[in-house]
């Protein structure tokens, strides 16, 4: 099965509107033609609206960071998915920021999901295991109950992202060697395939995330098992995050 690699850049609380504009002109600059990755960048929200301007004639799509699964209401500080739609194509879930400092579960991840496809969005739901998880030999474990925890009437999936992030490698320097992120992609494919079939299941990207620069980016994607990488630190340096893009359709394009 063939799927489209995907880079997507996580700028987390990172850039005003006016840096955000910027850096993402930069951005489209540098790509030049990287033709055959997919590629998406998460800014704040309020960079949104101006990004979707800036990129609009782009091969750049844009991602939010998170959403709430109400449609509208009385939840303030909270934004919906009809709100983000007109400008996103994509949206993380369950990023493990939220799992850890605002206390999402995976049952508000599910319904925030299941939200997303309502409104046509395609969710980039991460998954990740702690340091004491992956030392107690409960990675697979962890990860694959998130997943199905995650999914739970979940019927639309063909769309959906996955993107591993352990938890330890999240802005650490510290990245994952490749045999656990390989052993981590092949348990969740198996998973995948039992919930929706090896069809649909096969259809599903799996993207990397955690440390991922321009140094290690090669060594990850070069691996049939990695269709992409969710980038946090290295997406705000422009330079860096368009060498990343290359190198992905350099890797994949062979
Ligand atoms: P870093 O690339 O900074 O480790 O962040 C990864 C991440 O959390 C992307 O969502």
């Amino acid at each position: 099965m063939k799927r489209t690699p995907l880079i997507a850049g996580n700028w987390k609380m990172n850039t005003t509107v006016s840096e955000a504009c910027s850096l993402a002109r930069a951005i489209l600059t540098g790509i030049e033609s990287a033709d055959g990755v997919e590629k998406v960048i998460c800014p704040p929200f309020v960079s949104l609206a101006p990004l979707y301007e800036i990129l609009a004639a782009s091969p750049i799509k844009l991602a939010a960071q998170n959403m709430y699964f109400r449609p509208k209401g009385a939840f303030t500080g909270e934004v919906s998915a009809s709100m983000i739609k007109p400008f996103c194509s994509y949206v993380i879930l369950g990023h493990s920021e939220r799992r850890q400092i605002f206390g999402e579960s995976n049952e508000i991840i599910n319904s925030k999901i299941i939200a997303a496809f309502e409104a046509g969005l395609k969710p980039i739901l991460c998954l990740g295991e702690s340091l004491e998880q992956r030392k107690a030999g409960k990675a697979v474990d962890t990860v694959t109950g998130q997943l199905l925890n995650c999914l739970v009437n979940v019927r639309q999936t063909s769309e959906l992202v996955i993107a591993y992030e352990p938890v330890w490698a999240i802005g650490t320097g510290v990245n994952a060697a490749i045999e656990e992120v390989c052993q981590i992609m092949e348990a969740l494919r198996a998973a995948l395939a039992g919930m929706y079939g090896t069809g649909t299941g096969d259809e599903i990207r799996l993207l990397y995330g955690g440390s991922v620069t321009a140094e290690n980016t090669a060594s990850y994607l070069s691996q049939p098992v990695i269709d992409g990488a969710l980038v946090g630190g290295a997406s705000l340096d422009s330079n860096q995050f368009t060498t990343i893009i290359k190198l992905a359709a350099a890797v994949k394009n062979t």
